[in-house]
Protein backbone atom coordinates (compact mmCIF):
# COMPACT_ATOMS: atom_id res chain seq x y z
CA UNK A 1 0.00 0.00 0.00
CA UNK A 2 1.73 3.28 -1.11
CA UNK A 3 -1.76 5.06 -0.69
CA UNK A 4 -0.73 8.93 -0.08
CA UNK A 5 2.68 8.11 0.23
CA UNK A 6 4.61 10.84 -0.60
CA UNK A 7 7.44 10.21 -2.97
CA UNK A 8 10.83 12.01 -4.37
CA UNK A 9 11.98 10.25 -7.74
CA UNK A 10 15.56 11.45 -8.19
CA UNK A 11 16.60 10.09 -11.80
CA UNK A 12 20.47 10.24 -12.58
CA UNK A 13 22.14 10.57 -16.29
CA UNK A 14 22.16 6.98 -17.33
CA UNK A 15 20.46 5.15 -20.36
CA UNK A 16 18.07 2.84 -17.37
CA UNK A 17 16.16 6.11 -16.80
CA UNK A 18 13.95 4.96 -19.44
CA UNK A 19 12.55 2.60 -17.20
CA UNK A 20 11.67 5.09 -14.60
CA UNK A 21 8.42 6.44 -16.38
CA UNK A 22 7.41 3.01 -15.44
CA UNK A 23 8.55 3.47 -11.64
CA UNK A 24 6.65 6.58 -12.00
CA UNK A 25 3.67 5.33 -13.33
CA UNK A 26 3.03 2.73 -11.08
CA UNK A 27 4.12 4.95 -7.55
CA UNK A 28 1.12 6.89 -9.18
CA UNK A 29 -0.79 4.08 -9.71
CA UNK A 30 -0.76 2.56 -6.20
CA UNK A 31 -1.94 6.55 -4.79
CA UNK A 32 1.78 7.59 -4.19
CA UNK A 33 2.08 11.68 -4.60
CA UNK A 34 5.34 11.47 -6.61
CA UNK A 35 7.64 14.54 -7.25
CA UNK A 36 10.51 14.18 -9.81
CA UNK A 37 13.68 15.34 -9.31
CA UNK A 38 16.32 15.24 -12.06
CA UNK A 39 20.05 15.76 -12.88
CA UNK A 40 21.04 17.24 -15.72
CA UNK A 41 22.57 14.62 -17.86
CA UNK A 42 19.44 12.88 -17.11
CA UNK A 43 17.19 14.88 -19.20
CA UNK A 44 19.41 13.50 -22.20
CA UNK A 45 17.88 10.43 -21.39
CA UNK A 46 14.23 11.02 -20.41
CA UNK A 47 12.83 14.44 -20.70
CA UNK A 48 11.34 16.47 -17.60
CA UNK A 49 7.66 16.21 -19.92
CA UNK A 50 7.22 12.50 -19.76
CA UNK A 51 8.17 12.25 -15.99
CA UNK A 52 6.28 15.73 -14.88
CA UNK A 53 2.97 14.05 -16.89
CA UNK A 54 3.70 10.60 -15.42
CA UNK A 55 3.92 12.16 -11.94
CA UNK A 56 1.24 14.85 -12.59
CA UNK A 57 4.00 17.40 -11.27
CA UNK A 58 6.64 19.55 -12.08
CA UNK A 59 10.18 17.76 -12.54
CA UNK A 60 12.26 19.82 -10.92
CA UNK A 61 16.22 20.19 -12.07
CA UNK A 62 17.49 23.34 -10.86
CA UNK A 63 17.95 25.13 -7.47
CA UNK A 64 15.54 27.74 -9.07
CA UNK A 65 13.17 27.73 -11.67
CA UNK A 66 15.26 29.65 -14.66
CA UNK A 67 11.97 31.34 -16.25
CA UNK A 68 10.34 32.78 -13.44
CA UNK A 69 13.11 32.69 -10.61
CA UNK A 70 11.00 30.60 -8.10
CA UNK A 71 13.10 28.55 -5.69
CA UNK A 72 13.03 25.05 -4.99
CA UNK A 73 13.54 24.15 -1.76
CA UNK A 74 15.36 21.22 -1.13
CA UNK A 75 15.09 21.63 2.71
CA UNK A 76 11.00 21.54 2.33
CA UNK A 77 11.41 18.66 -0.35
CA UNK A 78 13.46 16.50 1.97
CA UNK A 79 10.91 17.12 4.59
CA UNK A 80 7.97 16.61 2.57
CA UNK A 81 8.69 13.27 1.74
CA UNK A 82 8.13 9.58 3.14
CA UNK A 83 10.67 8.48 1.23
CA UNK A 84 13.05 9.11 -1.67
CA UNK A 85 13.92 6.85 -4.21
CA UNK A 86 17.03 7.65 -6.79
CA UNK A 87 16.67 5.34 -9.63
CA UNK A 88 18.93 5.18 -11.99
CA UNK A 89 21.77 5.71 -9.65
CA UNK A 90 25.00 6.69 -11.74
CA UNK A 91 28.27 5.85 -10.75
CA UNK A 92 29.11 9.56 -10.06
CA UNK A 93 25.76 10.23 -7.94
CA UNK A 94 26.68 7.24 -5.69
CA UNK A 95 29.98 8.57 -4.84
CA UNK A 96 28.42 12.17 -4.22
CA UNK A 97 26.19 11.17 -2.14
CA UNK A 98 28.62 8.90 -0.21
CA UNK A 99 30.82 11.65 0.43
CA UNK A 100 28.33 14.41 0.56
CA UNK A 101 29.12 16.43 -2.14
CA UNK A 102 26.00 18.70 -3.08
CA UNK A 103 26.26 20.29 -6.34
CA UNK A 104 22.47 19.95 -7.70
CA UNK A 105 19.07 19.55 -6.77
CA UNK A 106 18.69 16.11 -6.01
CA UNK A 107 22.01 15.58 -4.02
CA UNK A 108 21.07 18.41 -1.60
CA UNK A 109 17.44 17.05 -1.31
CA UNK A 110 19.53 13.85 -0.10
CA UNK A 111 21.56 16.05 2.16
CA UNK A 112 18.39 17.83 3.82
CA UNK A 113 15.72 14.50 3.58
CA UNK A 114 14.68 12.83 6.78
CA UNK A 115 12.99 9.90 5.00
CA UNK A 116 13.66 6.37 4.22
CA UNK A 117 16.61 6.51 0.86
CA UNK A 118 16.02 3.77 -1.86
CA UNK A 119 18.66 3.40 -3.90
CA UNK A 120 18.79 2.04 -7.50
CA UNK A 121 21.79 1.45 -8.75
CA UNK A 122 22.68 1.01 -12.83
CA UNK A 123 25.93 0.88 -14.45
CA UNK A 124 28.63 -1.26 -16.77
CA UNK A 125 29.37 -4.39 -15.00
CA UNK A 126 32.75 -3.05 -14.25
CA UNK A 127 32.28 0.43 -13.17
CA UNK A 128 30.00 -1.45 -10.51
CA UNK A 129 32.16 -3.99 -9.49
CA UNK A 130 34.85 -1.33 -9.01
CA UNK A 131 36.39 -1.32 -5.59
CA UNK A 132 35.53 2.56 -5.69
CA UNK A 133 31.42 2.03 -6.41
CA UNK A 134 31.70 -0.70 -3.69
CA UNK A 135 33.17 1.31 -1.34
CA UNK A 136 30.95 4.29 -1.89
CA UNK A 137 27.54 1.40 -2.17
CA UNK A 138 29.06 0.59 1.54
CA UNK A 139 29.17 4.13 2.91
CA UNK A 140 25.48 4.44 1.88
CA UNK A 141 24.30 1.12 3.79
CA UNK A 142 26.42 2.46 6.62
CA UNK A 143 24.04 5.87 6.50
CA UNK A 144 21.01 3.50 6.41
CA UNK A 145 20.39 3.68 2.72
CA UNK A 146 18.44 0.81 0.88
CA UNK A 147 20.57 -0.60 -1.38
CA UNK A 148 18.28 -2.25 -4.37
CA UNK A 149 20.85 -4.32 -6.02
CA UNK A 150 21.27 -4.51 -9.85
CA UNK A 151 20.56 -7.83 -11.39
CA UNK A 152 22.51 -9.40 -14.13
CA UNK A 153 22.32 -10.03 -18.03
CA UNK A 154 23.11 -7.74 -21.34
CA UNK A 155 23.97 -4.19 -20.60
CA UNK A 156 23.67 -0.98 -22.85
CA UNK A 157 26.75 -1.31 -23.72
CA UNK A 158 26.42 -4.89 -25.00
CA UNK A 159 28.74 -6.66 -22.10
CA UNK A 160 26.68 -9.12 -20.01
CA UNK A 161 27.18 -9.07 -16.33
CA UNK A 162 25.79 -7.22 -13.17
CA UNK A 163 24.74 -3.54 -13.27
CA UNK A 164 21.01 -3.72 -14.83
CA UNK A 165 18.76 -1.64 -13.23
CA UNK A 166 16.51 -4.02 -11.09
CA UNK A 167 12.98 -3.69 -12.94
CA UNK A 168 10.26 -0.91 -12.16
CA UNK A 169 8.48 -3.46 -10.54
CA UNK A 170 10.61 -5.11 -8.55
CA UNK A 171 11.52 -1.82 -7.39
CA UNK A 172 8.25 -0.64 -6.41
CA UNK A 173 8.05 -3.82 -4.62
CA UNK A 174 11.18 -3.65 -2.77
CA UNK A 175 9.35 0.35 -1.78
CA UNK A 176 6.36 -1.14 -0.80
CA UNK A 177 7.74 -3.96 1.47
CA UNK A 178 10.02 -1.65 3.65
CA UNK A 179 7.55 0.90 4.05
CA UNK A 180 5.11 -1.16 5.36
CA UNK A 181 7.26 -3.02 7.66
CA UNK A 182 5.53 -2.78 10.75
CA UNK A 183 6.93 -4.49 13.55
CA UNK A 184 5.10 -3.48 16.10
CA UNK A 185 1.76 -3.89 14.33
CA UNK A 186 -1.09 -4.91 17.32
CA UNK A 187 0.84 -3.86 19.98
CA UNK A 188 0.05 -1.00 22.38
CA UNK A 189 2.93 0.84 24.25
CA UNK A 190 2.64 3.39 27.10
CA UNK A 191 5.92 5.79 26.89
CA UNK A 192 6.17 8.56 29.40
CA UNK A 193 7.57 11.81 28.28
CA UNK A 194 9.02 15.40 29.29
CA UNK A 195 8.99 16.78 33.38
CA UNK A 196 6.76 17.02 35.59
CA UNK A 197 5.66 20.08 37.52
CA UNK A 198 5.33 19.59 41.23
CA UNK A 199 3.39 22.47 42.81
CA UNK A 200 4.52 25.18 45.37
CA UNK A 201 2.13 27.68 45.09
CA UNK A 202 -0.03 28.90 42.16
CA UNK A 203 2.70 30.36 40.43
CA UNK A 204 5.73 28.44 41.49
CA UNK A 205 6.69 24.93 41.00
CA UNK A 206 9.31 22.83 40.89
CA UNK A 207 10.85 21.55 37.55
CA UNK A 208 13.69 20.12 35.25
CA UNK A 209 15.38 20.95 32.16
CA UNK A 210 13.62 17.90 30.39
CA UNK A 211 11.97 19.06 26.51
CA UNK A 212 10.22 15.52 26.09
CA UNK A 213 12.37 15.32 22.75
CA UNK A 214 13.47 11.86 23.44
CA UNK A 215 10.17 10.63 24.47
CA UNK A 216 8.22 12.42 21.34
CA UNK A 217 10.94 10.99 18.80
CA UNK A 218 10.28 7.31 20.35
CA UNK A 219 6.22 7.76 20.36
CA UNK A 220 6.72 8.84 16.78
CA UNK A 221 9.23 6.07 15.79
CA UNK A 222 6.82 3.00 17.80
CA UNK A 223 3.30 4.48 15.72
CA UNK A 224 6.14 4.25 12.54
CA UNK A 225 6.20 0.36 13.29
CA UNK A 226 2.66 0.21 13.60
CA UNK A 227 1.95 0.63 17.41
CA UNK A 228 -0.71 1.97 19.35
CA UNK A 229 0.89 4.54 21.25
CA UNK A 230 -0.22 6.21 24.57
CA UNK A 231 1.68 8.99 25.42
CA UNK A 232 1.76 10.49 28.88
CA UNK A 233 3.77 13.74 29.36
CA UNK A 234 4.36 16.37 31.60
CA UNK A 235 4.21 20.50 30.31
CA UNK A 236 6.18 20.23 26.84
CA UNK A 237 5.91 22.58 23.98
CA UNK A 238 6.10 19.47 21.25
CA UNK A 239 3.19 18.33 18.93
CA UNK A 240 2.92 15.19 17.95
CA UNK A 241 2.28 13.56 14.21
CA UNK A 242 1.51 10.52 13.83
CA UNK A 243 -2.83 9.77 14.57
CA UNK A 244 -1.96 6.75 16.28
CA UNK A 245 -0.87 8.24 19.24
CA UNK A 246 -2.99 9.23 21.53
CA UNK A 247 -1.12 12.01 23.62
CA UNK A 248 -2.87 12.87 27.88
CA UNK A 249 -1.25 15.89 29.35
CA UNK A 250 -0.36 15.82 33.42
CA UNK A 251 1.69 18.14 35.46
CA UNK A 252 2.49 16.46 38.23
CA UNK A 253 4.54 13.12 39.14
CA UNK A 254 1.46 11.75 41.25
CA UNK A 255 -0.79 12.71 38.24
CA UNK A 256 1.60 10.66 35.88
CA UNK A 257 1.80 7.66 38.15
CA UNK A 258 -2.43 7.40 38.00
CA UNK A 259 -2.80 7.64 34.73
CA UNK A 260 0.43 5.31 33.93
CA UNK A 261 -0.44 2.76 36.46
CA UNK A 262 -4.14 2.16 35.13
CA UNK A 263 -3.41 2.41 30.98
CA UNK A 264 -0.21 -0.08 31.81
CA UNK A 265 -2.36 -3.26 32.81
CA UNK A 266 -3.72 -3.31 29.06
CA UNK A 267 -0.61 -2.39 27.29
CA UNK A 268 2.28 -4.87 25.80
CA UNK A 269 4.74 -2.75 27.05
CA UNK A 270 6.04 0.16 28.20
CA UNK A 271 8.84 3.10 27.78
CA UNK A 272 9.79 5.39 30.72
CA UNK A 273 11.80 8.38 29.46
CA UNK A 274 9.87 11.36 31.38
CA UNK A 275 12.14 12.79 33.72
CA UNK A 276 10.33 12.62 36.66
CA UNK A 277 10.50 14.97 40.23
CA UNK A 278 11.60 12.53 43.13
CA UNK A 279 10.60 15.01 45.42
CA UNK A 280 7.51 17.19 45.74
CA UNK A 281 6.58 20.05 48.24
CA UNK A 282 5.17 18.80 51.27
CA UNK A 283 2.08 21.12 51.52
CA UNK A 284 0.57 23.26 48.78
CA UNK A 285 0.19 26.65 49.26
CA UNK A 286 -2.79 27.71 48.03
CA UNK A 287 -1.78 32.06 47.97
CA UNK A 288 1.43 33.10 46.81
CA UNK A 289 3.80 32.90 49.21
CA UNK A 290 5.32 36.11 50.57
CA UNK A 291 8.77 36.85 50.54
CA UNK A 292 9.67 36.22 54.41
CA UNK A 293 13.98 36.15 53.98
CA UNK A 294 15.26 32.47 54.64
CA UNK A 295 12.52 29.70 54.23
CA UNK A 296 12.57 26.19 53.98
CA UNK A 297 9.96 24.08 51.66
CA UNK A 298 9.76 20.42 53.10
CA UNK A 299 9.36 17.88 50.18
CA UNK A 300 8.16 14.33 50.23
CA UNK A 301 9.35 11.66 47.59
CA UNK A 302 6.90 11.29 44.78
CA UNK A 303 6.11 7.72 43.85
CA UNK A 304 8.44 5.55 41.37
CA UNK A 305 5.78 4.68 38.70
CA UNK A 306 8.85 2.82 37.41
CA UNK A 307 9.09 1.18 40.31
CA UNK A 308 5.35 0.46 40.63
CA UNK A 309 5.08 -0.72 37.04
CA UNK A 310 7.84 -3.23 37.68
CA UNK A 311 6.04 -5.07 40.52
CA UNK A 312 3.26 -5.15 38.42
CA UNK A 313 4.26 -6.09 35.16
CA UNK A 314 3.52 -9.68 33.36
CA UNK A 315 6.03 -12.22 31.83
CA UNK A 316 4.31 -11.03 28.48
CA UNK A 317 4.74 -7.28 29.26
CA UNK A 318 8.42 -5.18 28.42
CA UNK A 319 9.78 -2.44 30.35
CA UNK A 320 12.19 -0.23 29.59
CA UNK A 321 13.93 2.69 31.44
CA UNK A 322 16.10 5.71 31.17
CA UNK A 323 18.89 6.38 33.22
CA UNK A 324 20.53 9.87 33.38
CA UNK A 325 23.64 9.89 35.81
CA UNK A 326 26.31 12.38 36.59
CA UNK A 327 28.74 9.93 38.43
CA UNK A 328 29.30 6.13 38.39
CA UNK A 329 26.82 5.84 35.29
CA UNK A 330 27.01 1.59 34.50
CA UNK A 331 26.95 0.44 38.09
CA UNK A 332 24.21 2.68 39.09
CA UNK A 333 22.34 2.30 35.98
CA UNK A 334 22.60 -1.64 36.82
CA UNK A 335 21.26 -1.05 40.33
CA UNK A 336 18.11 1.08 38.92
CA UNK A 337 17.25 -1.90 35.96
CA UNK A 338 17.29 -4.31 39.07
CA UNK A 339 15.17 -2.19 41.52
CA UNK A 340 12.66 -1.27 38.33
CA UNK A 341 12.63 -4.23 37.16
CA UNK A 342 13.41 -3.34 33.37
CA UNK A 343 13.81 -5.76 30.67
CA UNK A 344 16.78 -3.01 29.22
CA UNK A 345 17.95 0.70 30.40
CA UNK A 346 18.91 3.94 28.10
CA UNK A 347 22.03 4.77 29.50
CA UNK A 348 22.63 8.49 29.01
CA UNK A 349 25.54 10.27 30.53
CA UNK A 350 25.40 13.88 31.71
CA UNK A 351 29.24 14.21 30.77
CA UNK A 352 29.02 13.99 27.77
CA UNK A 353 28.51 16.81 25.34
CA UNK A 354 25.01 17.81 23.34
CA UNK A 355 23.50 14.80 24.73
CA UNK A 356 20.31 15.03 27.64
CA UNK A 357 18.35 18.12 27.98
CA UNK A 358 16.96 20.43 25.29
CA UNK A 359 19.34 19.61 22.20
CA UNK A 360 18.55 17.08 19.39
CA UNK A 361 21.48 14.58 19.71
CA UNK A 362 21.82 12.16 22.58
CA UNK A 363 24.44 9.21 23.34
CA UNK A 364 23.29 6.45 24.93
CA UNK A 365 24.37 3.11 25.67
CA UNK A 366 21.66 0.10 26.44
CA UNK A 367 22.23 -2.53 29.42
CA UNK A 368 19.79 -5.32 29.02
CA UNK A 369 19.03 -7.48 32.30
CA UNK A 370 21.14 -10.35 31.14
CA UNK A 371 24.19 -8.44 31.47
CA UNK A 372 24.56 -7.41 27.78
CA UNK A 373 25.63 -3.73 26.87
CA UNK A 374 25.41 -2.03 23.34
CA UNK A 375 27.37 1.25 22.92
CA UNK A 376 25.95 3.70 20.64
CA UNK A 377 27.68 6.81 19.14
CA UNK A 378 26.23 10.59 18.76
CA UNK A 379 23.32 10.75 17.09
CA UNK A 380 20.57 12.49 16.25
CA UNK A 381 17.07 11.96 19.08
CA UNK A 382 15.10 10.13 16.03
CA UNK A 383 17.92 7.76 14.84
CA UNK A 384 18.11 6.64 18.51
CA UNK A 385 14.69 6.41 18.94
CA UNK A 386 14.81 4.31 15.99
CA UNK A 387 17.75 2.50 17.63
CA UNK A 388 15.32 1.94 20.97
CA UNK A 389 12.64 0.76 19.14
CA UNK A 390 15.15 -1.59 17.17
CA UNK A 391 16.18 -3.03 20.25
CA UNK A 392 12.44 -3.87 21.61
CA UNK A 393 11.25 -5.20 18.29
CA UNK A 394 14.29 -7.94 18.75
CA UNK A 395 13.17 -8.10 22.38
CA UNK A 396 9.71 -9.36 20.97
CA UNK A 397 11.42 -12.17 18.54
CA UNK A 398 13.33 -13.48 21.18
O1 LIG B 1 15.51 6.64 39.72
P1 LIG B 1 15.60 7.44 38.46
O2 LIG B 1 14.71 8.65 38.48
O3 LIG B 1 16.98 7.83 38.07
O4 LIG B 1 15.08 6.43 37.34
C1 LIG B 1 14.93 6.79 36.02
C2 LIG B 1 13.88 5.95 35.33
O5 LIG B 1 12.76 5.77 36.18
C3 LIG B 1 13.34 6.65 34.12
O6 LIG B 1 12.93 5.64 33.20
C4 LIG B 1 12.16 7.42 34.67
O7 LIG B 1 11.18 7.72 33.67
C5 LIG B 1 11.62 6.49 35.72
N1 LIG B 1 11.04 7.15 36.89
C6 LIG B 1 9.70 7.00 37.15
N2 LIG B 1 9.14 7.55 38.26
C7 LIG B 1 9.90 8.28 39.11
C8 LIG B 1 11.26 8.46 38.86
C9 LIG B 1 11.81 7.89 37.75
O8 LIG B 1 9.01 6.36 36.35
N3 LIG B 1 9.34 8.82 40.17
Amino acid sequence: MLQNKKIIVGVTGGIAAYKTAYIVRELVKKGAEVKVLMTEKAKEFITPLTLATLSKNPVCVDFFDPTNGAWNSHVSLGLWADAFLIAPATANTLAKMANGVADNLLLTTYLSAKCPIFVAPAMDLDMFKHSATQHNLGLLRKNNCHIIEPTSGELASGLDGKGRMEEPSKIVEFLENTLNKQPLKGKKILITAGPTYEKIDPVRFIGNYSSGKMGFAIAEKCAEAGAKVILVTGPVSLKIQNPNIQRIDIESAKEMNEVSCKIFAECDGAILSAAVADFSPKIFENEKIKKKGEMTLELQQTPDIAENLGKSKNEKQFLVGFALETNDEENNAQQKLKRKNFDFIVLNSMREENTCFGVDTNKINIIHKNGEIKNFTLKTKTEVAQDIVDEIVSLQQK
